[in-house]
């Protein structure tokens, strides 16, 4: 079976056994390239079913489960897993009618071991780190991509090392990276910086560079989409709608999607739908001057998972969208959080970021891009627990520039039988309880 690396724009190709995250004839971006036609047999969406509920190595992780697709040459003893994936497709009526729908799926990838998608990447590129030998692996993180590697790092023997920036670090990230012994690099610097940092100190000091631009990270994460499908018995959606920051997610999962109907797993093209934060908007801003001239932006939202001005997939991502016809929508960090409040307020919950996805539906409703009748799929990338200062503050009403739609106000109340019972809107006496 064989596999390689191609770049986007050139082609030239590559060996898979290069620790390479750029093309060096045009400095293009690196898919790794699989030879399907070389599998012993044809991809089967019934193989992929039958693996459901596996409970071995490496069947049992919602990765591997699809591994002919994700690294068919794969030698199953090198593979670094924490059974990630096998998330919860949620159908919500209360979070559809919010958004202007009648069919909204919410594919929770915060349900990943370490609280988010990156899990689904960080087993592909951990794994190909130990076939390269490798002891070393560094990120530039917004936290979540720098809380995962450290996990696999950890299970695999590796140093990880981890850049951060020194504000604004959502504090369940932060304590993860340190709870799982990385190197943790505090740097005063925004992530667009300190991802220009890492892959400077990676190329130097031959460290690899764990970052989606690292082609195998995609890998993994294309599996959102495949397990996505098979929720849905191969049935694809309208709408596929995803958060856009650094745009692994948006890159991957335009070539799983397309893989996918090449191998017959799915007979259409959902349209992606990608959602920035306004202040955090410029594959948004490209989108919509046609194209032609990419700028850079100096990031600014709450949603502090995708505050990236200078995505490093932006080519792969506008690939997608040509794909799958796909679209590019902003919102508001009030209508992020206010999205966020309604998911987490049926009992699923997730990060702000992850909100994106619900409150891009709705404004895309709202536009008419979006019909009332399609069905469409929205993707929860991180988990509630991760940004506890971002929930409190909002329903304590202490956000700046934010007024909270859907408080759930704490009360503070007296040691008193009467006090609690009057807030509840009770009469009674202690006795009678
Ligand atoms: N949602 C969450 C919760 C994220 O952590 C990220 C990215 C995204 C969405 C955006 O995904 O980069 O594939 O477009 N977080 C990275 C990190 C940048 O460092 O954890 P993307």
């Amino acid at each position: 079976m064989s596999s390689s690396l191609q770049c986007i724009d050139c082609a030239q190709q590559y060996p898979i056994e290069r620790a390479l995250y750029a093309c060096e004839t045009c400095g293009g971006l690196l898919d790794v390239r699989h030879d399907f036609d070389d599998l012993p047999a044809p991809i089967d969406s019934r193989v992929f079913d039958e693996r459901l509920g596996a409970l071995d190595a490496p069947c049992n992780s919602g990765v591997w489960r699809f591994k002919e697709l994700v690294y068919p040459g794969i030698d199953d003893s090198a593979i670094v897993s924490r059974m990630e994936g096998n998330t919860n497709l949620y159908e919500l009526p209360r979070v559809a009618a919010f958004a202007g729908v009648d069919t909204l799926f919410l594919k929770h990838e915060g349900e990943n071991p370490t609280g988010s998608f990156k899990d689904r990447g960080m087993t592909t590129g951990v794994t190909q780190a130990r076939i390269l030998g490798m002891e070393r692996v560094a990120c530039a993180s917004t936290g979540n991509t720098s809380a995962s590697m450290a996990s696999y790092a950890a299970r695999a023997g590796m140093q990880g090392i981890i850049f951060l920036q020194n504000q604004q670090i959502a504090l369940g990230k932060l304590a993860q990276g340190i709870a799982f012994g990385a190197t943790c690099l505090q740097i005063n610097a925004d992530f667009d910086r300190n991802m220009e940092l890492v892959r400077l100190v990676s190329e130097k000091l031959g460290i690899y560079l764990l970052n989606s631009i690292n082609p195998f990270r995609l890998e993994g994460q294309k599996s959102i989409m495949f397990e996505a499908l098979q929720q849905l018995r191969w049935r694809a959606p309208d709408w596929i709608i995803v958060p856009g920051g650094n745009l692994g997610n948006s890159s991957a999962f335009g070539k799983g999607l397309l893989e996918m109907l090449q191998a017959g797993l799915i007979d259409r093209l959902p349209r992606l739908a990608i959602i920035q934060a306004e202040g955090a908007n410029p594959l948004y801003r490209h989108f919509r001057g046609g194209f032609r001239q990419f700028e850079a932006v100096k990031a600014e939202t709450i949603a502090s998972a995708i505050k990236i001005g200078n995505p490093v997939n932006l080519q792969k991502a506008i690939r997608s969208l040509e794909w799958t016809n796909g679209v590019v929508e902003e919102v508001s960090d009030q209508q992020i959080m206010d999205a966020k409040a309604v998911i987490d307020g049926v009992g699923i919950g997730c990060e702000p970021a992850s909100a994106c996805s619900v409150a891009g539906a709705k404004k895309l409703v709202e536009r008419g891009v979006i019909g009332r009748g399609d069905t469409v799929l929205g993707v929860l990338t991180g988990h509630v627990l991760k940004d506890p200062e971002a929930t409190i503050g909002y329903h304590a009403d202490q956000l700046a520039n934010l007024k909270p739609q859907f408080r759930n106000e704490m009360l503070q109340v007296e040691d008193s039988f009467e006090q609690i019972a009057a807030i509840l809107g009770e009469r009674g006496s202690p006795a009678s309880f």
